[in-house]
This record gives C-alpha cells, sequence and structure tokens, in this order.
C-alpha cells in the first residue's frame, strides 16, 4: 500500500473513533450544569434521557470527566421511588390514581446572581406521565464555599391527594474509597460530643424524632471526612448543617461500589403530607460547605456565612448578662431581684435576665415547674409592682432587662389548661405522657396561634423597658397528635407545627426589632440554623460545670460562631472562679449566681473578668476567627483561640480537661512576619504567669512554629493569653 494510502486510512480511523467518541457524548450528556461557591463545585448532568445525574460534588479544581456511557440510574441527583432506581430515594409519592413511582426529568434552569457573593441555580423536573413538579434551588456564597438546597414539590394532578412519603432537602453522592462522619451526640446535660466513626456498606441514620426542636441527643449538623479521618487543619472535609427545628434525618448510604450518598432533611417517620393540588411543599434547606484544610476551615467558613446572612445583628455587641435561674431557680421576689441588680452593676454586667418563675397567680403561681406554665400573668405575690417597675430600677442602674418565656408550653396545673384542654398535642385514646410536668400547645391551631403571639405582644409591648428574650422549650413531643387537623392531616402536625414556629419568631423578632434574644431549649434543643435565624445567641446546655462546659462549647464551635454560644459563669461542679471565668470568656459572657451571696473577693473576681471581656475580649469572640489548637478528644486539654481578621490581636484559652501534660501549644492563624507580645491575663488575685512566654514578644512564625510552653498539669487549671501586635 502506498504511504500516502496508508495515511488516508489511518486519518479516516481516527476520524471515526472521534466523531463516534464525540457521538456518544452527544449521546449520554444532553448538557452539563456547574455550580460553584468558592472552593466547591456540583457537576450536573443532563443525559439524553432527561435525566438529572449528578458527576461530582468536591473541589472546585478538580476536572470532572463528561461519562462515556450513560451514568448508572443511582447517581441520579435527586433519586425519585419505583421506577428503576434501588437505592435510598430523595422523593417518593404516590400519585393521585395509586401510582406509587416516580419519574423526574429535566424541564429546564437558570443561573441568577442575586449579589456579589451569592448565585441562586434553580432546576425544574417534572414527572413525564403527571403534571408532578420539583424544583431545586441551590444559593451558593462563594465567599464562604458554602451551597445551601433545598426543594419544593408540587403537582396539578386530577381530583385527591398526592401523598408524599420522603422529600429530601438533597441527597449529594460522593465517590472514594473511605468515609468518616463525625456526629455531635449527646444528651440533656452533657449535649454536641464528638463522635467519628468509618462507614461501611448500608445505611447509617442519625436522626431525631423530637417533633419540636431538633435536638436532645444530637444536633442537625454533621462532618464528613473523604479518604481519612477528620483532621483539624488537612484533608478533605465537608460539614452540613439542617436548616430545621423538627424532627430530622441524615442518612448515609454506602452502596455496593462504594459510592456514598448522604440524604439529608425532615424526618420522614409518621410524616407522610397530603399534598392538594397546586399546593406548595417546600423542604427545609440543606447547608453544605467544603474545605480541602480540614474542618478548621469549615467551621470558620460556617462561621462567616452565619455572622453575614444567618444570626440577627451580627455586629451588635450581646451584653453581658446576670441571669438568676441558678441563682434563686423560682423562689425570688422584687427585694432579691433588685438586690441582683445591684450586684449586676457592681460586677459590671449589662442586663438582667429575669427567668422562669415571675407569672401564674393564686392556686398555679408558678413556684415550681409543676404548675402555671401557660398562665402569662404576672405574679402579684413575688412581683407585686410588675414588669415595669423592674425595667425601671433596671434602667436606674443604667443596665438591660431581659425576660424567660415560653409560649409553646402549658402545665395541666393551670388556667389555660382548665379553659382549653383540647389546645395540647396528644393522642386521642391514650394517656397523655407529660414532660417535665407540662403539655405543648397545638400550634397548627390558629387560636393557639393568635394565644402565643400574644403572650409575646402582651409581655413586651406594654414594656418597653424589656430589652431581652430568653425564649424557652422545655420538651420535645412524644404523642404526635392534634385535635385540630382532620384524621388524614395528623401525620402534618409536626411539619405544620414548625411552619407556624418560625412564622411566631419571624412575627417576633420583626415586631420587636430591637429585643434581643436567646434560643433555648431545655438546654440546647433548638440549635439549628432554621430558627437561629431569629435569634442573637442559644444557650448550648443547663450543664454549666465549667470543666463539663468545655467540650460543649468546643462541640458547637465546630458550626455556630462564638457570639452565639452564650456562656455563663456558675458556681455549678463546685470548681475554681478562674475555671468558670475563663471557660465562659470565650462565649457570649453570662454570669448566673446568687452575687448577694458572694464575697466582695469574688465580686472584684467576677468584675475583672467581665472589664476584660469587655475591654479585650468581646471583639475577638465577636469577629475574631476560631483556630482550635489542642482538641480535648487527644490530649489531657483543649486550647483555642480567636484570631481578628486583621490578625493584629488574638486572645488564647488552655483548659486542662484531665490530669497530664501538652508541654506546649502551636498557635495558628497569626501572621507568621508579625511580633506579638503575649500577656496571661484573668489571673488570680496574688498570682504571677507561670508561663515563660508571658510578657515576652515573639512573632508570629514562632508562636506558630515553637509554640507557648505550658506548665499546666492539673485537670482544671486553666490560662488565657491577650496577644497584640507590636511594631
Ligand atoms: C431550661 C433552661 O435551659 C434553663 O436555663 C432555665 O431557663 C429553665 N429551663 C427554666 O425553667
Amino acid at each position: 500500500m502506498k504511504k500516502q494510502n496508508y495515511l488516508f486510512i489511518l486519518l479516516c480511523l481516527f476520524l471515526s473513533i472521534h466523531t463516534q467518541g464525540q457521538a456518544q457524548n452527544q449521546s449520554v450528556a444532553k448538557q452539563i450544569i456547574k455550580v460553584e461557591s468558592g472552593d466547591l463545585k456540583l457537576t450536573l448532568m443532563v443525559g439524553n434521557d432527561d435525566r438529572l445525574y449528578q458527576l461530582g460534588f468536591g473541589a472546585k479544581d478538580k476536572e470532572i470527566a463528561a461519562p462515556t456511557g450513560m451514568p448508572s440510574r443511582e447517581s441520579e441527583f435527586l433519586p425519585p421511588y419505583g421506577n428503576g432506581v434501588i437505592t435510598e430515594p430523595a422523593v417518593q409519592a404516590t400519585h393521585t390514581d395509586g401510582n406509587t413511582s416516580t419519574e423526574l426529568r429535566y424541564v429546564s434552569h437558570k443561573q441568577e446572581a442575586v449579589s456579589d457573593d451569592i448565585q441562586l441555580t434553580t432546576i425544574s423536573l417534572k414527572d413525564p406521565a403527571y403534571p408532578f413538579f420539583v424544583d431545586i434551588f441551590i444559593k451558593s456564597y462563594k465567599s464562604t464555599s458554602m451551597m445551601e438546597i433545598w426543594n419544593t414539590i408540587r403537582h396539578e394532578e386530577g381530583e385527591g391527594k398526592v401523598v408524599l412519603y420522603r422529600y429530601a432537602s438533597a441527597s449529594p453522592r460522593f465517590q472514594s474509597s473511605q468515609y468518616w462522619v463525625t456526629q455531635f451526640i449527646g444528651d440533656y446535660s452533657r449535649e454536641a460530643n464528638l463522635s467519628e466513626e468509618r462507614l461501611s456498606e448500608g445505611i447509617k441514620v442519625l436522626d431525631s424524632k423530637l417533633g419540636i426542636r431538633a435536638t436532645q441527643m444530637r444536633i442537625p449538623s454533621f462532618i464528613l471526612s473523604v479518604g481519612q479521618p477528620a483532621r483539624e487543619n488537612e484533608g478533605e472535609v465537608f460539614a452540613a448543617s439542617l436548616k430545621w427545628p423538627g424532627s430530622f434525618q441524615l442518612a448515609f448510604e454506602v452502596d455496593w461500589e462504594k459510592n456514598l450518598r448522604v440524604l439529608t432533611g425532615i424526618n420522614p417517620i409518621g410524616a407522610q403530607y397530603y399534598l392538594d393540588r397546586g399546593e406548595t411543599f417546600t423542604t427545609p434547606a440543606i447547608l453544605w460547605t467544603y474545605s480541602k484544610k480540614g474542618k478548621g476551615e469549615t467551621s470558620r467558613q460556617f462561621h462567616h456565612w452565619a455572622m453575614k446572612y444567618s444570626v440577627r445583628d451580627p455586629q451588635k455587641n450581646r451584653p453581658v448578662l446576670l441571669n438568676n435561674w441558678e441563682a434563686t431557680y423560682f423562689t425570688f421576689d422584687e427585694k432579691r431581684i433588685t438586690g441582683l441588680f445591684d450586684g449586676a452593676k457592681q460586677v459590671g454586667a449589662e442586663l438582667f435576665l429575669l427567668d422562669d418563675g415571675w407569672f401564674g397567680n393564686g392556686e398555679y403561681s408558678r413556684d415550681h415547674d409543676r404548675q402555671g406554665l401557660g398562665d402569662w400573668q404576672v405574679s402579684t405575690k413575688k412581683l407585686p409592682s410588675g414588669l415595669s417597675y423592674l425595667a425601671k430600677e433596671a434602667k436606674k442602674r443604667k443596665i438591660g432587662f431581659g425576660i424567660w418565656l415560653e409560649p409553646e408550653m402549658v402545665n395541666p396545673k393551670s388556667e389555660l389548661y382548665n379553659k382549653h384542654p383540647e389546645w395540647i398535642i396528644t393522642q386521642q385514646k391514650r394517656e397523655p405522657i407529660l414532660g417535665r410536668n407540662q403539655e405543648t400547645l397545638d400550634l397548627t391551631r390558629p387560636e393557639v396561634q393568635k394565644f402565643e403571639w400574644e403572650i409575646i405582644d402582651n409581655t413586651l409591648r406594654p414594656n418597653p423597658g424589656i430589652s431581652y428574650v430568653k425564649w424557652d422549650c422545655n420538651r420535645y413531643v412524644t404523642q404526635p397528635g392534634s385535635s385540630y387537623l382532620s384524621p388524614q392531616e395528623q401525620s402534618h402536625l409536626l411539619i405544620d407545627y414548625n411552619n407556624s414556629l418560625y412564622r411566631l419568631m419571624d412575627k417576633f423578632a420583626n415586631g420587636f426589632p430591637n429585643v434581643m434574644a436567646m434560643l433555648c431549649s431545655g438546654g440546647s434543643g433548638r440549635v439549628d440554623y432554621g430558627s437561629l435565624h431569629y435569634f442573637h445567641s442559644f444557650w448550648p446546655s443547663d450543664n454549666t460545670d465549667p470543666l463539663r462546659r468545655i467540650k460543649i462549647q468546643w462541640g458547637f464551635g465546630h458550626f455556630f460562631p462564638a457570639n452565639t454560644i452564650a456562656a455563663h459563669i456558675t458556681r455549678m461542679g463546685n470548681r475554681s472562679l478562674k475555671l468558670a471565668i475563663d471557660v465562659a470568656l470565650s462565649g457570649a459572657l453570662g454570669i448566673d449566681m446568687a452575687l448577694d451571696k458572694t464575697t466582695a473577693e469574688e465580686r472584684a473576681q467576677l468584675a475583672e473578668g467581665v472589664r476584660l471581656y469587655k475591654e479585650s475580649i468581646r471583639d475577638l469572640v465577636m469577629r475574631g476567627d476560631l483556630y482550635r489548637l489542642v482538641s480535648p478528644y487527644e490530649f489531657p486539654m483543649a486550647a483555642l483561640s480567636y484570631v481578628a481578621p486583621d490578625k493584629n490581636k488574638a486572645v488564647v484559652y488552655f483548659y486542662q480537661t484531665e490530669d497530664g501534660k501538652v508541654p506546649s501549644v502551636k498557635l495558628n492563624g497569626l501572621d507568621a512576619s508579625k511580633k506579638y507580645s503575649v500577656k496571661e491575663i484573668n489571673l488570680a488575685k496574688g498570682t504571677s504567669s507561670r508561663f515563660t512566654a508571658d510578657q515576652k514578644i515573639f512573632t508570629g512564625e514562632e508562636l506558630m512554629n515553637n509554640g507557648i510552653d505550658n506548665p499546666l498539669s492539673a485537670q482544671a487549671e486553666s490560662a488565657v493569653f491577650e496577644l497584640k501586635m507590636v511594631e
């Protein structure tokens, strides 16, 4: 064969293979949709069958090759149940004609810039056989590598209702050899402990079935590490948090080929939703962020996102509180409270927060937790001059005044319950089960919605001196039944409740924009970004023993910024006052002590802690970047720091959680080339620093490479350092 002929044949062969490849690619992918958010990229493909497949979810710089063959049905982005998909479905519905299967095909998509930082991607899907529509929404926040994902479901099918059994908020898929998940587990008084495990084939479900509060045992947030366990400053890590105050389900399914799908959303157990023609069901959003530099960075990304887009008044300093709960419980009167105001002023607190026990009269006086809840009239026995008098007395001492509310609850021993026994959530024909001696009011009922708003409005409107509210919720639902909803709608109860709760919280936040608010739920039952949106801070635990609080605050800090984590100095655990102060100085500071029963020396110690907080620490707690330095899960101590955004200042905390020695602690997040003075602060009176670094100057590089030598070794020892840049 002539050389030219030979070359010609080769060229034809190449072209034919090439065009075949192209044809194959064309036949596989109709289009690729990319959603980018900082370092995180989601790559989706509309297949030639019009299904929406996920090609990748992870590092932005990772090239995702277009597949040469059709992806498996299991890689659909939102896998529907009943027509081919055999893994956990994200969407499961029974159509009005009884068909239990759903197909979702791509219809259209759009990507719009909401701001310089935010892009909104909307992808519309439809069942080809039914007027059944799912829209996927992805809000991507460039500056924090955050994606917020949710869906809406709607139908225009004929008579009857479509029943939704599954409605995941999102279900991204991962492909790796190993996956490690960290959950934040615990119980009342020992919340948010880290527990990490390797996922194996099958489904691991982390959930809550508490109905009206996301958590007691576990928060709706987790860390997912790909390839190895999550590390603080390196490795690929995802962190996610569901914006929902009710029962949730986080399901991790590793399939037979080691692909992982993570389905997150409302817990579908007992919560099938009967959807009317034209009605829209909106899932809560799940927040996903990503880093190649470990979980330290995912935490900071969450904090930055929260400060920009979530918590209320992010720039407003959280006031230093004096709370009376552990000081008095239910036993107080006007004189005791105003006496505590004097103490508050003396130690430099900025606001007095009057806790539970200020309401209820006659036989239902709220003298303990067995009665009075629901009767929101000021106790004439304890506070005969009323709330406005207390607010005025506080003002005279130049401190603010705040109040505790629990609008959603009722004690059976109350006037309210006598009048409206039908208002509670319970199951017919069952013995009501109480939680903390109380029942939950059914917020799906319009009269209850009105009543709960009036509790807030009637307390705050006539008393403009009240500038702070602690909103509590001391039980969860164990018998989800409503005498208001129809028999078919019983399974809507907990979803409708939480949507009504959002409306109530929204009305409160908008109706009283100058009232600051703490989210509380018998400790931290409602720590989720759905509710936190209406609040300034949250109460992490009724366990205020500083030694126990170290880990609790450490856990929540993985997702929530320090200025939202209320941290009070108390007597619990009988630890040294220094430890109690040092631990509380790392959050939104408060005190919960009977100041009228403290010694002058103790009050001076508290006053010094508050002064330091206001003068040099609060700004860093409010606006600094968290660096976790030594984990109490690996060592007998915890060390953390907040570094100012311009890296000119930092505060560093050492807490000895056990006996044992960590000889030096390397700092992080500083500017290597800057020089910093190191000063130990909040030293116990009459003592001098045992740290060789105290009062010395180091470069950021030295502090990050060599660290601070640490003489501490006994459980409950602690130290706080102030770092300042020197010229
Ligand atoms: C539970 C909270 O966690 C406490 O701080 C306190 O407010 C009590 N409720 C009051 O009943």
